[in-house]
């Protein structure tokens, strides 16, 4: 009897009786995260490095809430390797030097991609030595550069067409179909301690692109490539299915490898129109995207979430303006620095 009403009254106390007479309490929550850096898994951005040097509130932010950055653009082939005999690291070394200061890790995107090519390569004339010569210089001199600096590399990006074939890409051309395994080789030797990923989009479309990336990437593990992990994209919208986004996220972890959730964004306006605005339905619906995403996601076993970042900060810095020449507002955070519904979706999805 005692211990029966010792009980109501912290019931009483705590409000959580309120619901009357013959429900169960609900168990507290626990508290809210200060920051998305408390995350059981590393939560990161992509950060465009000319704002990380010449605005404050955007540098705050990312220390603030993420332990792991990717660049935006500042790795890529065009950024570091503009001509034949040429590498320019300032920014990507600014970064990297960025997150040691700052207890982040940094995630290398990307080695091999069929875009932000220089001319030099576009152009290059070369027989089928001449090119896999050029493709393993370049990957072995940058992996190379950043070696234990580095946790992680996109070794290649968007190898796989929507149709499911492999893209047509100058790599591909030139170097056959088996340039995909050929890069990681060249990877895992200039960094045997650097975690391997194979990177693209569309796996939340349906089951067509969806299978052939996880047949690609189910082969190399199999011929015993050095692949260590699979990150899906996740440049998605309000639109896409429950269902499909959820059926990207676990299948990916069926291979058994490392799942990074490499370039998350919930656009808004997936129909591009030119005068829409941010209603709060539309914002509630994204907050439950990222959600739904995040929630399936840490689910996922421990030892298989390498992470999530999302694709730049704030609305302001998003690439998807640009991308679809509309209005659009992906990210957690709006144009003034400030945390959206969005965020409170983040948290939700971790708890
Ligand atoms: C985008 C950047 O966000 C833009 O600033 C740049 O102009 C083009 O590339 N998939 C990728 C990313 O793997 O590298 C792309 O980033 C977005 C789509």
């Amino acid at each position: 009897m005692k211990a029966l009403s010792f009980l109501s009254l912290i019931l009483l106390l705590t409000g959580c009786g309120k619901k009357g007479a013959g429900t169960d309490p609900e168990p507290p929550l626990p508290p809210a995260l200060g920051s998305l850096r408390e995350a059981a898994f590393p939560f990161g951005a992509a950060v465009n490095v000319n704002l990380m040097r010449s605005t404050t509130a955007y540098q705050q932010v990312v220390t603030r809430e993420y332990r792991s950055v990717t660049a935006e653009n500042a790795m890529k082939f065009r950024s570091l390797h503009p001509d034949a005999a040429t590498y320019t690291w300032s920014d990507a070394d600014y970064l990297v030097q960025y997150a040691r200061q700052n207890n982040s890790r940094v995630h290398g995107h990307t080695l091999i991609w069929h875009n932000s090519l220089p001319s030099w390569v576009t152009n290059f004339q070369g027989d089928s030595a001449a090119w896999e010569n050029l493709m393993k210089t370049h990957i072995q001199t940058v992996v190379g550069h950043f070696r234990g600096q580095v946790a992680s590399w996109d070794v290649v990006n968007e190898a796989v067409a929507e149709d499911g074939t492999l893209r047509p890409s100058p790599w591909r051309q030139h170097l056959g179909p088996d340039y995909v395994a050929r890069a990681f080789q060249y990877a895992r030797q200039a960094d045997p301690d650097a975690k391997l990923f194979y990177n693209d989009y569309g796996h939340e479309y349906g089951p067509t692109k969806r299978t052939a990336i996880l047949n690609l990437v189910n082969g190399l593990k199999s011929r015993g490539i050095p692949i260590d992990g699979i990150g899906l994209q996740l440049h998605t919208n309000i639109n896409r299915s429950d269902a499909n986004l959820a059926a990207a996220i676990t299948t990916a972890a069926q291979t058994g490898l490392l799942v990074h959730i490499s370039e998350l964004d919930v656009a808004v306006n997936p129909d591009n129109q030119a005068g829409l605005t941010l209603t709060s339905a539309l914002q509630t619906a994204q907050k439950a995207k990222y959600k739904l995403i995040v929630q399936t996601y840490n689910a996922l076993p421990a030892t298989q979430r390498f992470g999530i970042t999302t694709w730049n900060v704030t609305d302001a810095d998003t690439w998807v303006r640009g991308y679809c020449s509309c209005p659009d507002w992906p990210l957690p955070f709006n144009d003034q620095y400030q945390k959206k519904p969005a965020y409170d979706g983040i948290v939700e999805g971790l708890q």
